[in-house]
Parts: C-alpha cells; structure tokens; sequence
C-alpha cells in the first residue's frame, strides 16, 4: 500500500482538491486498494470543517465530490505513516521540513513537482481570490495528480 498526503494552510481549499481529484483518479483506475489518500493543513484554524463552499462548488463542476472531507492538522504520526507527504506552497514546504525528522524529509516534496509543465513550483492560495482563483487551483492539482500517479506507477 501505497500512502500519499496532501499538505496545505488550512486544509479547506488546495490540499482537498488535490485528496478529491486524486482519489478519483484512483477509483476510475481500479487502483483505491492500492493506494491510499488523505490531506491535512499545517495550521490548526479550520480543524473539523467541511472544505470551503467556492472549493466544492468548483470541484463539483467537474465531477468531484468534496463534501464527506473535514480538516485536520497535520500529526508528527503522518511523517511516518505516509510515503509521499506533498506540499502545495513553499510555505507549507518549509513549515513541514521544520516539524520532520531529517530522516523523513526525503519524502516531503513540493507536489507540483509533478506538474513540470505549469511553469510554476507553488499551487496559489485562492483563499482570498475571486472564482478563478479555485479554477486555477483545480486545473494544477489534476495535471499534478496525473504526473504523480505516473510516477507511483513507474516505482510499483
Ligand atoms: P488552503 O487555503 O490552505 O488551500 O486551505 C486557505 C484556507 C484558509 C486560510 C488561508 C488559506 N485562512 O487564512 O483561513
């Protein structure tokens, strides 16, 4: 079993786009018992909330359904847990690096490494953006999924 946890601020806009879309992913591949998805946010203001009302409208849109998530803030257990530990921003990067064992930090990544094609390292906080903000958001976070299931799948 494969482990893979998507990390943003809050838990409520990026890192569960990206648990949505790539869970998925999963399940259309017939591959859900094969790897396993969570997300969670380095800070701890939203724990317990459903994700943010313009994230799931957006990701309704296109087929994803956000709605059973709730936010969590990431645990000291999640670096030992999980094989891929995925940072949407050079913030929660450096937060994550901050709070890991050294032994651990080979597996925290900028999770738009796998979207080399975007142009850019970090997915936009749309928090505070306008509706395009979360299109955006979307449009990264499944072009990255696509990238990291080849990735999985080339080490399997
Ligand atoms: P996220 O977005 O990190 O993608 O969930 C944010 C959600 C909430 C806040 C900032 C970013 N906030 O300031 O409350």
């Amino acid at each position: 079993m494969v482990k893979v946890l998507f990390v943003c601020l809050g838990n409520i806009c990026r890192s569960p786009t990206a648990d949505g879309v790539f869970s998925k992913l999963l399940a259309d591949q017939g591959l859900a018992e094969h790897i396993a998805v969570d997300s969670c946010g380095t800070s701890d203001w939203h724990i317990g909330k459903a994700p943010d009302q313009r994230t799931q409208a957006t990701a309704r849109k296109r087929g994803y359904d956000l709605s059973v998530l709730r936010a969590r803030t990431v645990h000291m257990t999640d670096f030992e847990q999980f094989d891929h530990i995925l940072a949407m921003d050079e913030n929660n990067l450096r937060d994550l690096l901050d709070m890991a064992p050294l032994h651990q930090h080979g597996k925290i990544r900028l999770f738009l490494g796998y979207a080399p094609a975007s142009g850019i390292t970090a997915v936009p906080d749309p928090f505070y953006d306008g509706d395009d903000g979360f299109e955006h958001v979307l449009d990264l976070v499944e072009e990255a999924c696509d990238g990291l299931l080849e990735v999985i799948k080339e080490n399997a």
